[in-house]
C-alpha cells in the first residue's frame, strides 16, 4: 500500500492513476485545502478503481497518528505531495508556509520512524537552484538563497529527509520538478488554479477560452533568445510517472545511496513566447498578449540536465510541449462544459 499526501492535487492525482493502473493500492490523505473530492470520481472513471480517502490535516499529528494506527503495517511507502505553493501568499505569510510544508513534513517523517515505513518519495522544486549560473542545472548545482518563502520550504524539507535518512531505516528519494503544465489525456484531471492564475499555462488557456482579455508576458527584454524568460516544461503524466520510477527504485535491489535527489524536467527550455506560439500551433486557438513589465522575483532562465533520471531511475519525458498544451487546453474546455 502506498500513502499519497495531497493525492486529491493536481501532480498527485496524476500520480495516483500512474500508481493504480500499475497495480498499486493507493491511500489518499488530503485537507482538500487546494483540491475537491470529486476527483476521486475522475480517479474512479479513469481507473476503474476509487482510492482509499481519508480527509486528514497532515500538519495535525494527532490526525495522522490515528491514520497511521488504523492503516498499520500495510503502508509500505509514502509520497509526499501535500503543501501549499503559491509563492506570492509565502512572501505574505511566511510561517503559514513554514508550518504546513515543514510541519507536515516532520509529521509524516515521525511516522515513517514510528511504523517503519521505509520508502519516500518528496516533492521538491527546481526553485532550490534559484537563478543558476549555467544551464542546465544538474543535480550537484548548487542551491542558492530561496527567492522566497515556499522556495525555502523545499530547501529546508530536503535537508530534514537527508538527515533523517542518516539516522533511520528510510530510504528517500527528492523529485525536483521544473514546470509542470498538462493535463491527462482523459481531460477529467487538470490543475484547478483558485482565482486569477499566477502561473503562464494556466493564464494561456483561461485567455484561449475568453476568460481573461489578454496574457500580459512579464517582461521582453531578458538576455534570452527572444527576450523572454526560459523554463523547461514539462508534461504532468510524464512527471506522474518519475513518481512511479522513483518508488520502483526504492524498491528494488539495485544499490543506491539512503537519499537521491533527481532533476525531473524534459531538458529542453522553452521561452514565454516560444510556449504561446507553440499553444496557437496546437490548439489553433488564438491567444491575444501584450508585453508587460518584469515580474518581481522571476528568473531568467532555467532548464534541467536530466541525465541522472535517464540513467537511474530509467525515466526520460516523452510527451511533447505540444501535448501538453493541446492537454491542458482539453481540460480548460471539458472542466467549463461540466460546470456549465
Ligand atoms: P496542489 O495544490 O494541486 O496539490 C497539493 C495538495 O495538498 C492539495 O490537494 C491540498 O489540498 C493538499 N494539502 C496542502 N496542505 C495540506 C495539509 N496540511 N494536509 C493535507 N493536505 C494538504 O499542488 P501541486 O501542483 O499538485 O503540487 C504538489 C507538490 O509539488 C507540492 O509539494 C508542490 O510544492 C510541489 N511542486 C509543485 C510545482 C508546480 O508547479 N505545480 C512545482 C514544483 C513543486
Ligand atoms: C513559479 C514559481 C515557482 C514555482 C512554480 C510552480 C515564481 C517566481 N516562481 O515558477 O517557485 O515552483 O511557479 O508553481 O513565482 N508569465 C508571463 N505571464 C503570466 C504568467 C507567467 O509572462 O501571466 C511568465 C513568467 O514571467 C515566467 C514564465 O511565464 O517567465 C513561467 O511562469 P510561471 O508559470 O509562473 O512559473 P515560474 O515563474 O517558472
Amino acid at each position: 500500500m502506498v500513502v499519497v499526501t495531497g493525492g486529491t492535487g493536481y501532480i498527485g492525482s496524476h500520480t495516483v492513476v500512474e500508481l493504480i493502473n500499475n497495480g498499486y493500492e493507493v491511500v489518499i490523505l488530503d485537507n482538500l485545502s487546494n483540491s475537491h473530492l470529486d476527483v476521486l470520481d475522475s480517479i474512479e472513471e479513469i481507473t476503474s478503481k476509487r482510492p482509499t480517502f481519508f480527509q486528514v490535516d497532515v500538519d495535525d499529528r494527532n490526525q495522522l497518528n490515528t491514520v497511521f494506527a488504523e492503516l498499520g503495517t500495510s503502508v509500505e511507502a509514502i509520497i509526499h505531495f501535500a503543501a501549499k505553493k503559491a509563492v506570492g501568499e509565502s512572501v505574505q505569510e511566511p510561517l503559514m508556509y513554514y508550518r504546513n510544508n515543514v510541519g507536515s513534513l516532520v509529521n509524516i517523517l515521525e511516522q515513517t520512524q514510528k511504523h517503519g515505513i521505509s520508502k519516500f518519495v518528496f516533492s521538491s522544486s527546481c526553485t532550490v537552484y534559484g537563478q543558476p549560473d549555467v544551464c542546465p542545472v544538474t543535480e550537484s548545482t548548487q542551491r542558492k538563497e530561496a527567492e522566497s518563502p515556499y522556495g525555502n520550504t523545499k530547501t529546508i524539507c530536503e535537508d530534514i529527509i537527508r538527515d533523517c535518512c542518516k539516522v533511520q531505516e528510510l530510504t528517500a528519494i527528492s523529485l525536483r520538478y521544473f514546470n509542470p503544465i498538462g493535463a491527462h489525456s482523459s481531460g477529467k484531471i487538470g490543475e484547478l488554479p483558485v482565482g486569477t492564475p499566477n502561473n503562464l499555462v494556466p493564464y494561456v488557456t483561461q485567455t484561449a477560452a475568453g476568460i481573461r482579455e489578454s496574457l500580459t508576458i512579464h517582461g521582453n527584454d531578458y538576455p534570452t533568445l527572444d527576450g523572454t524568460c526560459v523554463r523547461d516544461y514539462i508534461h504532468v503524466v510524464d512527471l506522474a510517472k518519475a513518481h512511479l520510477q522513483a518508488l520502483k527504485r526504492l524498491e528494488g535491489s539495485l544499490p543506491k545511496s539512503k537519499y537521491e535527489v533527481y532533476n525531473i524536467g524534459t531538458g529542453d527550455g522553452k521561452s514565454v513566447l516560444q510556449v504561446v506560439d507553440a499553444f496557437i500551433a496546437a490548439t489553433g486557438i488564438n491567444v491575444p498578449y501584450k508585453i508587460g513589465q518584469r515580474r518581481g522575483g522571476d528568473i531568467t532562465e532555467i532548464f534541467a540536465d536530466t541525465t541522472l533520471a535517464n540513467q537511474a531511475l530509467n525515466w526520460k519525458a516523452e510527451l511533447s510541449l505540444e501535448d501538453a498544451l493541446s492537454s491542458s487546453w482539453n481540460w480548460e474546455k471539458n472542466y467549463r462544459s461540466r460546470k456549465g
